[in-house]
């Protein structure tokens, strides 16, 4: 597999003949326009409220909060960080687990009762961030990513799965140790999941967040329910017995609370898990099911949207108005999920131009932005883009392929990259991220996730040090 880095590309015309001679299909403008009116700066309605710019903050966890679910000084630098990107829309800060045992890691955020106050004071802080930097914070939109890990729960050890799954999968199932069916929810604890879930958003709404996202992506629980194709009972089979989960959940919200907005974050597609084949090279692995993929075809790397249309659709009936989308696992498709040059540790070798993943989403985006006009979509996965992710942002708001741009790892490098966008200030080369996964391999190695390459923060701390040890010892 060979293709250039972005980074060697060294101008727009040269990226776009990369597009155009990989067949890679792209929108691109070549000037990025500035200002409030701008098609980045300009602001967007949901729910009678006003988002003022098209920037949306996704959710990122960095293994870093107490080990009761209360943030730590990594945490809050983190959310301030978000506060002062200039972007409008943050979405849910970060997963945050409605009770311990769907706790992703032991350092995971948990929204409880007792943890109101801390998790309030987080947003807070972003918030009056945001207030010192940009004068006032009427139209900007702060949630709360609320979550149960499932299957990628380990919520007492670092090293020690305990997952809880809603159905066997034969390659899933061996990747985290599950032999027999006891790692099976009920539907009577899924229905007890549903009401923590509700608790949950109670205590969110409490703490002043505007909407919480009911999580359904990634792998875990919530999405992994959408795959329940297998499982018998009342939350599997049928489309509908799938999308119960989330339809209870939402009814419970609305009753119980004051009018809280909800939003999804949907894998809108999925692959069949790939590992390493020759050269470490990504191949779907052997036994997969691709019928277990929610949005996948029968191939196991190929879309369907059919199905995520028709619960956008459902969503829409159910009052909902905004999805956060992505796609696939960052488990055990990492490359459809946050396309990169250098993968994670526990990864592989991209077995495409993570270009081509890239479009992959900003496609199937713009495919149900067409379909259901009436729902606002954020896009993710546009990091890859690096020098050209204003170019590709912009085309993309203009041609209504998305509402508004979500931004993982690059403002994890280059936090204030929204403000220097929107108001036309110099491009800050050296802060852009260059994918080299760092922050995904940190977590992997149970080491505090944040940019070690490019954060001058992250860089002088002492856990830098031991994750070079650490791929070191890895690439041997
Ligand atoms: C360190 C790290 C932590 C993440 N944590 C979360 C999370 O808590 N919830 C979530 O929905 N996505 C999470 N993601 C995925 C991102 O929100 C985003 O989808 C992904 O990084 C792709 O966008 P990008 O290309 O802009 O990075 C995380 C990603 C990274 C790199
Ligand atoms: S560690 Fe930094 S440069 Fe590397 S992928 Fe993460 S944000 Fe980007």
């Amino acid at each position: 597999m060979s293709y250039p880095r972005v980074a060697s590309l060294k101008n727009g015309e040269a990226f776009c003949r990369h597009l155009a001679d990989s067949s890679i299909d792209l929108p691109f403008d070549e000037e990025v326009q500035t200002g409030p009116q701008s098609p980045l700066g300009r602001s967007v309605q949901v729910h009678d409220q006003s988002i003022g710019n098209r920037f949306c903050i996704l959710p990122m966890e960095g293994w870093d909060g107490t080990p009761d679910g209360k943030p730590t000084d990594l945490t809050r630098r983190r959310w301030r960080n978000f506060g002062l990107s200039g972007a409008k829309l943050i979405w849910g800060g970060e997963a945050v687990a409605v009770r311990h045992d769907g706790r992703a890691n032991p350092n995971q955020l948990l929204m409880t009762k007792a943890n109101c106050g801390e998790i309030a004071s987080l947003r807070q802080e972003l918030v009056q961030t945001h207030e010192e930097h940009f004068g006032n914070s009427n139209d900007l939109m702060v949630g709360l990513q609320l979550t149960h890990s499932g299957r990628y729960s380990r919520p007492n050890e670092k090293k020690r799965p305990e997952p809880r799954t809603v159905q066997r999968n034969v390659v899933l199932d061996r990747r985290v140790g599950v032999e027999d069916d006891t790692a099976i929810f009920t539907d009577d604890e899924l229905k007890q999941l549903t009401d923590d879930f509700i608790v949950a958003a109670v205590e969110a709404e409490r703490a002043g967040f505007t909407f919480v996202d009911v999580k359904h992506c990634h792998g875990y629980l919530g999405h992994e329910l959408l795959a329940g194709v297998d499982r018998p009972g009342r939350y599997g089979g049928s489309f509908e017995n799938r999308a119960r989960f989330l339809t209870d959940i939402v009814e419970g919200i609305r009753g119980a609370t004051n009018g809280l907005n909800i939003g999804v974050r949907l894998s809108v597609f999925d692959f069949v898990p790939y590992c390493p084949g020759e050269d470490r090279i990504g191949i779907p692995e052997p036994g997969n099911e691709p019928r277990k993929t929610f949005g996948g075809n029968s191939t196991g790397d190929g879309m369907d949207l059919s199905e995520p249309s028709r619960l956008i659709e459902l969503m829409h009936r159910i009052g909902i108005r905004m999805v956060c989308t992505t796609a696939g696992s960052p488990y055990y498709n990492p490359h459809i999920q946050r396309p990169a040059f250098f993968p994670p540790s526990d990864g592989y070798q991209p077995p495409e131009d993570p270009l081509v993943g890239v479009a992959r989403q900003i496609l199937a985006v713009a495919e149900l932005k067409k379909r259901h006009p009436e729902m606002l979509f954020i896009g993710s996965g546009y990091t890859y883009l690096q020098d050209y992710l204003p170019n590709v942002a912009q085309a993309v708001v203009e041609r209504e392929m998305a509402d508004s741009i979500g931004l993982g790892r690059m403002v994890l490098s280059y936090p204030d990259l929204p403000a220097d966008v929107i108001a036309g200030n110099d491009w800050q080369r050296k802060k852009v991220c260059r994918t080299f996964s760092d922050c995904t391999t940190a977590p992997r190695e149970w080491i505090v996730s944040g940019c070690y390459p490019l954060d001058p923060f992250y860089k002088a701390r002492e856990e830098r040090e031991q994750l070079k040890a650490v791929k070191a010892k890895l690439q041997k």
